[in-house]
């Protein structure tokens, strides 16, 4: 049967964009809706240009997870997608979606994940401390931040001259590269 998926995500919607675009033409599954708590984000243009609902929520809609349930619920939401999506959510919606919530996180997982590690922040750190690898986590969300069951993690190299821009871009690619393809693999376990 049609499962579906709801992306949050905050930022530019690199990821979100490219999810939708491959489960385009799937009869299994569709993304019904693009949640997200930043109205001025680019994830909300690119929205508009798939021609998929966006719903915009702050961040004591989401706390509250009463109005944002309902709305999930209205349209049947199978399966939630984190991608890029930068608040920490509430027990309350994690209670409500038990291993029905899929994150990217852009590091291997446990290293450089918890309070404050996201996008370039992280690229930073792991020059910094002169990691010679890097990668992505594709991870259930659980109660504790970062920490949910790994679903798959792809690695990358860092060369001598990495810079977060470059880093940025193979991790990025990781993401496209690797992502619906996981959210894919793992619906259909969970479903079969
Ligand atoms: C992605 O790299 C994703 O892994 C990261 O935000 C970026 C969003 O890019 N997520 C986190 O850091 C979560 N802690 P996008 O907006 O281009 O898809």
């Amino acid at each position: 049967m049609l499962k579906k998926l709801a992306i949050f995500a905050s930022g530019s919607g690199s990821n979100a964009e490219n999810i939708c675009n491959y489960f385009a033409e799937s009869s299994d599954i569709e993304v019904v809706l693009i949640c997200t708590n930043k109205q001025d984000a680019l994830i909300v243009k690119r929205a508009k240009k798939l021609n998929i609902p966006v719903h915009i929520f702050t961040k004591y809609e989401l706390n509250n997870f009463i109005d944002l349930h309902k709305k999930l619920q209205s349209i049947d939401v199978d399966v939630v997608i984190l991608a890029g999506f930068l608040l920490k959510l509430p027990s309350i919606m994690i209670n409500s979606y038990p291993n029905r919530i899929i994150n990217i996180h852009p590091s291997l997982l446990p290293k450089y994940g918890g309070k404050g590690m996201y996008g370039n922040n992280i690229h930073k750190a792991v020059i910094e401390n002169k990691e010679n690898e890097s990668g992505i986590s594709i991870h259930f969300v659980n109660q504790n931040y970062d920490e949910g069951k790994i679903i798959l993690q792809k690695k990358c190299a860092i060369s001598s001259d990495e810079s977060v821009e470059t880093l940025t871009e193979k991790i990025r690619e990781l993401e496209h590269a690797y992502f619906p393809n996981a959210i894919e693999k793992t619906i259909k376990k969970l479903y079969k």
